[in-house]
């Protein structure tokens, strides 16, 4: 028979539903409260409701590329532990590829590192670099994660935001969501150890400028500060506009650590894989970090991951890829132009923010209680996928609360989908037209 729990000293039961506190920093960077994924998760919206939510393709990687995954799973070593720097080939296929644009020989022993998704690499020099009580500066909006990950190591967010376009702006385009210079240096204290610069940006689809990244340079030179570069959609960079690294302009590479991701090259976001580069002085105690936290990526993705960078160039994969994604952005910006309805052309990544304040929907429309008492958003983006259905995301979820305001006029539509389902979703967004004001 079971051994009955003991109980109270006065015979009561005791309630061991919390018995174990959990960790004081779990109360930090939101990282306990209802995420906005979780909200506007499919399970939650109408069965039919098209997703434009959540950042991930609706359809597979190359076929290439996974031939070169089945091929790894049917071989005896890349079934078993990588090396915690990652395994050879991909580090060889990441210099060859990546090495001429940094303009320079990479040592795939000490400045290359693999990791679980761009995720974990960041993680893992939040963890390696932040001492307690140091601040990290994000530009607002900012993806989400990099929130809980630094408080999770000790660090402090700094906002900065990126200014939306002016109201005069009849057209804008991501070019138009501007930094100011003096107000980023004045978020700098004693603390600061180091700046998050995310470009091309998620969720504004901002591609930093020479000009702009040149003003970060010298902020960075002058405090002495870390740079993560956080360039996970590099591949996807449109009309022409040039992808400028901010770890090569002069004397920055020291101090920069800039982040790639397979999930994003080659629509795999569930594999998994990113990778580091940056000198020996980021990327050893980056590897001590992120030894412990996950030892190894996994194996047999690494390969084909390889796989893919070694083919990218001969079959002109990249230039296709970006050519699929602009025809895929335009089908959403001409419903939007049809419709009358501003939004932010974005110049990379794959995602579009419109700007809602102009749809009207009920106050007394019956919303669920995880939108009530969030911002204006996060009931417009529920209404839009009940109603029209089609899903997005609210932008506020994107800034610090102080800010949040700033994001409840936008909601974030991902074009990372087939042409059929984004025509379909341009289709419903006409039913959109009774709703705006
Ligand atoms: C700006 C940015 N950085 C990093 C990541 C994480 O990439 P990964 O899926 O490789 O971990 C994402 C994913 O959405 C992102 O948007």
């Amino acid at each position: 028979m079971a051994s009955q729990p003991p109980n109270g000293p006065n015979g009561q039961s005791l309630d061991r539903s919390n018995l174990i506190r959990f960790s004081s920093r779990l109360k930090e960077g939101r990282a306990l409260a209802l995420d906005v994924w979780t909200i506007f998760s499919a399970v939650n919206l109408p069965a039919d409701c098209i997703n434009l939510g959540q950042g991930y393709m609706n359809f597979a990687p190359p076929k290439w590329v996974t031939e070169a995954a089945e091929v790894a799973l049917h071989d005896v070593a890349p079934n078993h532990y990588s090396h915690p720097r990652g395994r050879i080939r991909l580090r060889e296929a990441i210099k060859s590829f990546y090495g001429p644009q940094f303009n320079r020989e990479l040592d795939v022993e000490s400045e290359i590192l693999v990791t679980s998704g761009a995720n974990e690499g960041q993680y893992s020099v939040f963890t390696a670099f932040l001492e307690h009580g140091d601040e990290v500066i994000m530009f607002e909006p900012f993806f989400d994660q990099y929130l809980p990950s630094v408080t999770f190591n000790g660090g402090k967010p700094v906002y900065v935001p990126l200014h939306p376009p002016k109201d005069s702006v009849k057209k804008p385009t991501s070019d138009d969501w501007t930094i100011d210079v003096e107000e980023l240096r004045r978020a700098i204290s004693p603390r600061t150890k180091m700046i998050i610069v995310n470009t091309p940006h998620n969720p504004v689809g901002k591609v930093f400028t020479k000009s702009e990244l040149e003003s970060i340079a010298t902020i960075a030179e002058e405090f002495n500060l870390l740079v993560m570069a956080d360039e996970v959609y590099d591949c996807l960079v449109f009309d022409g506009k040039e992808h400028v690294r901010i770890a090569n302009l002069p004397g920055m590479w020291d101090r920069t650590v800039t982040v790639g991701s397979a999930g994003k090259a080659f629509a795999a976001t569930g594999w998994r894989i990113g990778w580091l580069i940056a000198p020996k002085s980021i990327i050893q105690p980056t590897l001590a970090a992120s030894t412990r936290i996950v030892f190894c990526t996994n194996s047999p993705l690494q390969e084909a991951a390889a796989s893919g960078l070694e083919q990218a160039k001969e079959r002109k994969f990249f230039e296709i890829q970006r050519a699929e994604y602009e025809e895929r952005r335009k089908i959403l910006c001409d419903v939007f132009d049809e419709l009358g309805l501003k939004y932010t052309l974005p110049e990379g990544s794959y995602f579009i923010l419109l700007d809602i304040s102009r749809v009207d929907f009920p106050e007394d429309y019956p919303f669920p209680e995880s939108v009530l008492g969030r911002g204006r958003d996060f009931r417009a983006c529920w209404f839009i996928a009940t109603e029209v259905g089609v899903s997005s995301i609210p932008v506020s979820e994107f800034y610090c609360e102080e800010h949040a305001n700033i994001g409840e006029a936008y909601a974030r539509f991902a074009f990372c989908k087939d042409v059929d389902t984004l025509r379909a979703a341009a289709k419903r967004f006409q039913q959109l037209k009774r709703y705006i004001a």
